[in-house]
This record gives C-alpha cells, sequence and structure tokens, in this order.
C-alpha cells in the first residue's frame, strides 16, 4: 500500500479550511498515518520546491509557505499517490475541476491549497524530508473490508 504526503498550505489555515479538507481525504478512504503543525523554514522550502529553482516565482512561492505553520500529513491507501493528486486537481485552481480540492476551494495557483508528491518516489524523498520515522504510525483499521476487496490490497 502506498504512502503519501499532503501539506495543508498558510492559505487553507488562514480561510480555517483545515477541517473541511482533512475530511476530504479520511472521507475518500485514505488512512492517516501521521499529521502535525509545523512551521517550514526557506532551507527547507528551498530543498522541496528545488525542481522551480530557476522559475521568477521561486521566492515568492517559498514565502507564500511561510506566512504561518502548514500542516503536514501522511495518507496510506492502495495507489495513494494518484488518488490524492485526483482529488487535489489540476495546479491552477481556476483550471481545476469542480469536485476536486482546487476546483472547489481555490482561485489561484500559488493559493492552491495543499501539495500533494507527484510520485511514488517524491512521496517517500518527501516524507522523509517533514516526518521523523517515530512520527508515523502503521496500525489496523477494522473497516478494511468496507473499503477493499480482500485481492486490492
Ligand atoms: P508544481 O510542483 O508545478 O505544482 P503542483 O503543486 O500541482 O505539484 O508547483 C508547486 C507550487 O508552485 C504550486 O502548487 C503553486 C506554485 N506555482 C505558482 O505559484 N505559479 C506557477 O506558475 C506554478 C507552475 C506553480
Amino acid at each position: 500500500m502506498e504512502k503519501t504526503l499532503v501539506i495543508l498550505k498558510p492559505c487553507t489555515i488562514q480561510r480555517g479550511l483545515i477541517g473541511e479538507i482533512i475530511s476530504r481525504f479520511e472521507k475518500k478512504g485514505l488512512i492517516l498515518c501521521g499529521m502535525k503543525m509545523t512551521w517550514l523554514t526557506d532551507d527547507l522550502l528551498s530543498e522541496h520546491y528545488a525542481h522551480l529553482r530557476e522559475k521568477s516565482f521561486f521566492q515568492r512561492v517559498k514565502d507564500a509557505m511561510a506566512v504561518c505553520p502548514v500542516i503536514v500529513c501522511c495518507w496510506k491507501g492502495v495507489d495513494a499517490v494518484q488518488v490524492v493528486r485526483t482529488l487535489a486537481g489540476a495546479t491552477n485552481g481556476r483550471n481545476a475541476a469542480p469536485g476536486t480540492i482546487r476546483g472547489d476551494y481555490s482561485m489561484s495557483v500559488q493559493e492552491n491549497i495543499v501539495h500533494a508528491s507527484d510520485s511514488l518516489e517524491t512521496a517517500e524523498i518527501e516524507l522523509k524530508r517533514f516526518f521523523n520515522e517515530d512520527e508515523l504510525f502503521d496500525y489496523k483499521m477494522n473497516y478494511f473490508p468496507s473499503l477493499y476487496a480482500n485481492d486490492e490490497f
């Protein structure tokens, strides 16, 4: 089963949408393995957004992520990386499909509610970046047979 990283961005905290967004993932059937509030440093954000370092908006994006603390979460499920990306929707909230998180809650490219890992490889790197090993939990969920057929996981 895959694990993936989601960050509730400062815009989400400022707009009072924490519960709404967490409940999207929870209701889908993803399993929460870890969650914490943390204030991201510029150094950590430079590492996290290294793929954007040549872009004109690099510093702007980092600054927006450090306006206030964020909430980082780890969600687990079959194909969790792709499932979470699909739930998040297109990067630009104005283009994101209705029903997706960004489509329902965002009018912006930058202020787009969540970060979600874009591949299994990235998810593994990002989870290590934001969580210590003892902050992630594997535990039994009794409703598993209601989520999946027994040959799906
Ligand atoms: P990116 O990794 O391309 O998108 P995603 O978050 O969907 O994986 O970009 C990271 C963040 O950078 C994105 O969530 C918002 C911000 N961003 C901008 O502000 N302007 C832009 O033109 C792009 C591409 C991203």
